[in-house]
């Protein structure tokens, strides 16, 4: 029986994207879902074993900067739909390398742009859809007005640590090489709109975590350190803020808006989640040593201080109420469960941490930061 569409996840074998890809397989058997991915050290397959099997899954190792092969992919698989994750996605690699960035975030998209372009503009745009994933982080940052944080923030106007938000309507201020690279591309799809009549959609999402989350981010590499007993390099004085969403509910977003977004809108995602870095630090050590069984406050000399990141965005907060009052999405999980079920998945995925961190990870991340 032939499927009823054909639909590429570039970077499906990265954290959100092997999300992606295991809510679509699963949920939609009459779809044929193709992961395409270059597998840098960023993906792994071992994130989609219990889906590998399933017979409206297949995995294509490609670049999205190789535009032969994407187009032939493509034309070759009658693809109808694309939802674009590949990036390189982690800021301090951004600021020691920022070609790369360039490379695979703006030349990668405008190349699957223009490979999907050359395949369906002919028959006309009817039934196509390209979803491009974006970042908060194109916005720029927000000021820190209430800095000792106001719990009654939300109900009183803005967030907990400020009166401001994210909105779609927010002009685009991206400071670090990632962010510049990610507001870049999203400009590339709304032109590829615009332009060519492409039916689009672009959705900007806070930071994400959970399970599958490559440790050189805060959370899995905060949670590894602590069951290590390595100590805990906290940037500045730890008082930036992130706006967090636990990533099966940002799957769920995607799954929404790729069927039911309007073509060139762009939705913003978010659960109004903001924390302080130093107090979701203080959160995970009380977490992990409860997990661990060990007593309360004995892997708090684990956080050290350590240089600031250049050009440290201090705020981020998304106001995610269009998504919310267009299309009924909300966040499944309180933040309290979401972290516990995060760090239990650590604790409980060893070997994965051990099979994902070895090879150019330990050489990345002792020229980096040392041998913490
Ligand atoms: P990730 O780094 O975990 O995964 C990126 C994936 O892209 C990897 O599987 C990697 O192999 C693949 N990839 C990289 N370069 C490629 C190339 N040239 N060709 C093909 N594949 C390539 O990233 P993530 O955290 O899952 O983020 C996914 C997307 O979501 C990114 O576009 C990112 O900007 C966006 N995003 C991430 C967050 C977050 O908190 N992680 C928040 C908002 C938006
Ligand atoms: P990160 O997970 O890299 O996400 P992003 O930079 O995209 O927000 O970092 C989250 C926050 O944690 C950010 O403010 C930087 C900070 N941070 C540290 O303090 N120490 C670390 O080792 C890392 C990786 C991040």
């Amino acid at each position: 029986m032939p499927y009823k569409r054909t639909i590429i996840i570039t970077g499906g074998a990265g954290f959100i994207g092997s999300h992606v890809v295991r809510l679509f397989v699963g949920k939609y058997p009459e779809y044929h879902i193709i992961n395409l991915d270059k597998l840098t050290y960023a993906g792994n397959l071992a994130n989609l074993k219990d889906i590998e099997d399933k017979p409206n899954y297949s995995f294509i190792k490609a670049d999205i900067c190789d535009y032969e092969t994407v187009k032939r992919v493509i034309s070759e698989n009658k693809v109808d739909g694309i939802i674009h994750l590949a990036a390189e996605s982690h800021v301090d690699r951004s600021i020691t390398d920022p070609f790369v960035f360039a490379k695979t975030n703006v030349l990668g998209t405008l190349t699957l742009l223009q490979a999907a372009r050359e395949c369906w503009e002919p028959d006309g745009w009817e039934g196509k859809r390209f979803y491009h994933i974006s970042t908060d982080e194109v916005y720029g940052a927000l000021e820190l007005t209430r800095p000792e944080g106001d719990p009654d923030g939300n109900e009183c106007g803005g967030g907990p640590y400020g009166e401001d938000f994210f909105t779609e309507e927010n002009k685009y201020q991206p400071h670090s090489p990632y962010s510049a690279a990610k507001a870049s591309s999203d400009h590339f799809v709304r032109a590829y709109h615009d332009t060519y009549g492409m039916p689009t959609i672009v959705t900007n999402c806070s930071n994400n975590y959970g399970p599958y989350q490559f440790p050189e981010k805060l959370i899995p590499l905060f949670i590894n350190n602590i069951r290590n007993r390595k100590p805990l390099p906290v940037y500045g004085k730890g008082e930036n803020v992130r706006d967090w969403l636990y990533v099966e509910d940002h799957a769920r977003a995607i799954d929404l808006i790729f069927h039911k977004g309007e073509i060139a809108q762009t939705y913003n995602i978010g659960g109004f989640n903001e924390w302080k870095n130093i107090d979701l630090i203080k959160v995970l050590i009380r977490t992990t040593d409860r997990l661990l069984g060990r007593p309360e406050g004995s892997d708090d000399d684990l956080i050290t201080f350590v240089t600031d990141r250049k050009g440290h965005d201090l705020r981020y907060a998304i106001d995610s109420t269009k998504l919310k009052t267009e299309l009924g999405w909300e966040p499944s999980l309180q933040f309290e469960e979401g972290i516990e079920k995060t760090v239990r998945w650590y604790l409980d995925n060893q070997e994965w941490l051990d099979n994902v961190t070895s090879g150019d990870y330990q050489n990345y991340y002792s020229e980096m930061y040392g041998n913490r």
